[in-house]
């Protein structure tokens, strides 16, 4: 007679890995990675005026927003017990020019926001951006002159606008521009005008993307955009020179590091946490979120499901939190399981 059970022993020995799978107490018990409300980072965008929300189409559930509901989001942010929000601005198209001037008026769309938002909820983080993007009639991070994104020039728009965005009271500064020694000089630029303690965290490893279209028509920069951003993007082939320019991040000074985008880059994510062990964040862009939305609201994937096995699958590549569109509908889900 032949016993099954036997078969499968002869090539398991004692070992079956279903055991400690076999019940939700088994699971709970031996789970590795939880995400928590902790773990998030919020990133809005904000409109010039007031009183309005308006819906950004190509990312279903997202809305640009005017700086009082800005205000108002935080303070729900707030209570949810989300950490930190990141700031984007879609300023009017004609304020935006061939270097961005904008970013060096010391009470921009951006700056407004950070005021409101740190006078009304002191206690959450503001992360602000410093790329000249929302800023540049060409959509270009840096400044265009003879068809070239020069740096130096760039790097030097980029220290004077972080100062103003700190003086706003802005927690943290995070360069998403890809300049080359852009941390050092915005640490230097920081010390020197009393803000020692704002943080700078780095979109040390920032790829040459397709998942950043629908932010690109959250901030209006998609039309503009001439020519691609592969000169100062790191080209997605590449891992080594990706861990290469976090190290320089690191050396001048970086406090935190990114990854962006997330899903497509997770063995980025646990290589830098390896090598360099500093808090690392991967931001889920806006393709990342608009996937999954997209996928879900046609009824094709259970998308409460995948936001959170996409969110937790960063946990277990190392990260220390994510930039997440997410953050509140993941945070209100996991405070209702507590
Ligand atoms: C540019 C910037 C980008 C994002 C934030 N700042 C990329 C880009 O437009 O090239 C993308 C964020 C997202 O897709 O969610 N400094």
């Amino acid at each position: 007679m032949q016993d099954k059970t036997h078969l499968v022993d002869e090539i398991t020995g004692h070992r079956r890995m279903r055991r400690n799978r076999k019940a939700d107490w088994t699971r709970r018990m031996v789970q590795e990675n939880r995400l928590t409300v902790d773990d998030l980072i919020w990133p809005i965008f904000l409109i010039p005026g007031t009183g309005i929300v308006d819906p950004i189409t190509a990312m279903p559930g997202v809305n640009r927003m005017t700086v009082d509901k800005a205000v108002e989001a935080a303070k729900m942010a707030a209570d949810l017990g989300i950490p930190a929000l990141a700031t984007f601005p879609d300023i009017e198209i004609e304020l935006r020019d061939q270097t961005g001037s904008q970013a060096l008026v010391a009470n921009n769309l951006l700056n407004q926001a950070t005021r409101a938002i740190k006078q009304a909820v002191p206690n959450i983080g503001v992360i602000t951006d410093v790329a000249l993007d929302p800023f540049t009639s060409h959509g270009h991070d840096g400044i265009l002159r003879d068809g070239e994104i020069v740096n130096d020039e760039t790097v030097e728009q980029i220290v004077k606008a972080a100062i103003l965005q700190a003086d706003a009271g802005a927690d943290m500064i995070a360069p998403s521009d890809m300049m080359d020694g852009r941390i050092g000089a915005i640490r230097r630029g920081l010390d020197a005008h009393g803000h020692q303690m704002v943080g700078i965290m780095s979109y040390a490893t920032k790829f040459s993307s397709a998942f950043y279209g629908p932010y690109r028509e959250a901030i209006n920069t998609g039309g503009l955009l001439k020519g691609d951003k592969k000169s100062y993007y790191i080209d997605p082939a590449n891992g080594t020179e990706a861990v290469r320019d976090a190290a320089l991040d690191v050396e001048e000074g970086a406090d935190m590091l990114m990854v962006k985008p997330g899903l497509p880059y997770l063995d980025i994510c646990w290589r830098l946490k390896e090598a360099f062990g500093l808090p690392t964040f991967a931001y889920q862009v806006s393709g990342e979120y608009t996937q999954i939305k997209a996928a879900a609201m046609n009824g094709w994937i259970d998308g409460e499901r995948a936001m959170l096995e996409t969110l937790l699958s960063f946990k277990r590549a190392g990260c220390d939190g994510v930039l997440t569109y997410f953050a509140p509908e993941v945070a209100r889900l996991l405070a209702k399981r507590d």
